[in-house]
């Protein structure tokens, strides 16, 4: 016989954190279910799994980053699974949104400010991201803004973890009145291919990092006598050089994968490299999973994850209407169907890596949800309209509930700690 068990997340387990965040405008209660076969041997195992959380030091203070995570080894299925995968929803209206206005917020690029660049119609900011089995809980920018007192943020990736970095900034300064207080530290301006932006929100003592970083994974010179076509050699063994700069932080937040196309690699001449050799037949999917296992030995060995609070975003759907990047119509709702686009390989290809980190990393898989928002992206309504964008969204808009989660990640309760 199958036993269910219900938690409801209004009972005690939340209640110090309801206290700490602004919980009372939780519309719903979370509600947990357990399948088991066995009641009591499902009761054992929550206790045997509290005493070990507690031995395993994984409870924490709610000062610092380090949430509890349940850190099993059970396979994807029940790993994602519960009855809240924050992950599997679906976008419903809600008028509360936008959070900001790009126009009135000097680190919304140009490129991404839609409405600034002339999109007339609205409706594509008005959506939220509503998990299967429960709700996001709504931040509050206040107690953000005190949560991040004193640490230091580092967003590292391509251009769609500069948009998150963006967004983040944005939301923030909402809660900020003094929006002089906040600036680029040595007054530089956001373009495409600056290697670092530090924004410092000075009444609050933190900062909001970008490092741009496309491959994670670092770029170096062919060795001699390598073929003419070969100008760039990538080296899938060793992190990009920066590395340094991203270990003493208190949050990372990882992407890559837009780069990883044939047209951005060997078209232009750039080939894979392990251990000073050329890998000249080596598949970009095979070459990416290389990079992802440099990244993970870097987490293992350099990241002290009782500091530093580690996410890694899956790959961000696009909407292309064709298959080689140059035909976009941005309408003007998301499908209603995900049409495949919630699967990637490359997503694929984290979670597994990710799943297998010897420390704590926390997902944001945000393929699923960015599936259903073909209406979103920036399409013309950049700062160059003649080369129309569906891969980067508009600000306001998806990269702030990437954000959303990542707030409720850290510093909502264990229920969101899916690993
Ligand atoms: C893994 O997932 C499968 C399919 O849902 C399930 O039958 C199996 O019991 C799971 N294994 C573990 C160890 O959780
Ligand atoms: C955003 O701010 C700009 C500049 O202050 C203003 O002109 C515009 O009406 C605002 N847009 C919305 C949607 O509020
Ligand atoms: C940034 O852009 C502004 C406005 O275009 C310009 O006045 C300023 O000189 C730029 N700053 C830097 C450091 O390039
Ligand atoms: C991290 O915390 C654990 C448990 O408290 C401790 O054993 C370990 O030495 C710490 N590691 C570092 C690098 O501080
Ligand atoms: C993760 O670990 C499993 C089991 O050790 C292994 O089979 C798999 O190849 C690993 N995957 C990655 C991406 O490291």
């Amino acid at each position: 016989m199958v036993n269910k068990l219900k938690f409801s997340s209004c009972g005690h387990i939340r209640s110090d954190l309801a206290k700490d965040l602004n919980f009372s405008k939780l519309k719903h209660c979370h509600t947990w279910v357990f399948h088991s076969f066995n009641g009591v041997l499902l009761i054992g195992s929550l206790l045997l799994l509290f005493v070990v959380s507690i031995g395993s030091g994984y409870f924490y203070n709610t000062n610092s980053f380090q949430e509890p995570i349940v850190h099993d080894n059970a396979n994807r299925t029940s790993k994602f699974g519960g009855e809240c995968n924050v992950f599997v929803g679906n976008w419903v209206p809600d008028e509360s949104y936008p959070l900001y206005n790009a126009s009135e917020c000097p680190f919304a690029e140009q490129g991404f400010s839609c409405l600034a660049n002339g999109r007339e119609d609205k409706e594509y900011l008005k959506w939220r991201w509503k998990p299967r089995n429960c709700e996001i809980p709504r931040f509050n920018v206040h107690e953000i803004l005190e949560k991040l007192r004193g640490k230091r943020v580092v967003f590292v990736g391509d251009s769609l973890s500069r948009t998150q970095w963006e967004s983040m900034i944005c939301i923030l300064m909402t809660g900020v009145e003094d929006k002089k207080s906040v600036y680029e530290v040595k007054g530089r301006n956001i373009t495409r291919q600056i290697r670092h932006l530090q924004v410092r929100f000075r009444s609050f003592d933190f900062t909001v990092e970008f490092y741009r970083s496309i491959f994670l994974v670092q770029p170096g010179t062919p060795p001699k006598h390598s073929p003419k076509r070969i100008k760039k050699a990538l080296m899938l063994d060793k992190l990009d050089d920066i590395n340094k700069e991203w270990i003493q932080s208190d949050l990372l937040i990882f992407n890559t994968g837009h780069w990883w196309t044939p047209t951005k690699l060997f078209e232009l001449g750039w080939y894979f490299q392990i251990d000073g050799k050329m890998k000249l037949g080596m598949t970009i999917n095979g070459a990416f999973k290389k990079a992802l296992a440099t990244w993970k030995s870097w987490i293992e060995k350099k990241v002290n994850t009782n500091r530093t609070r580690v996410f890694f975003r899956t790959f961000e759907a696009t909407h292309w209407s064709d298959g080689s990047h140059e035909k976009c119509d941005v309408p003007q709702n998301p499908w209603s169907e995900t049409n495949g686009k919630d699967e990637s390989v490359f997503s694929d290809m984290i979670i597994d890596t990710v799943r297998n980190v010897s420390k704590p990393v926390t997902l944001l898989h945000v393929t699923p949800m960015g599936a259903y928002r073909s209406d979103a992206h920036v399409g013309t309504w950049s700062d160059n309209p003649l080369v129309p964008d569906c891969s980067h969204y508009c600000l306001p808009g998806v990269p702030d509930m990437w954000n959303e989660l990542l707030f409720a990640f850290l510093f909502s309760d264990q229920q969101y700690q899916i690993h």
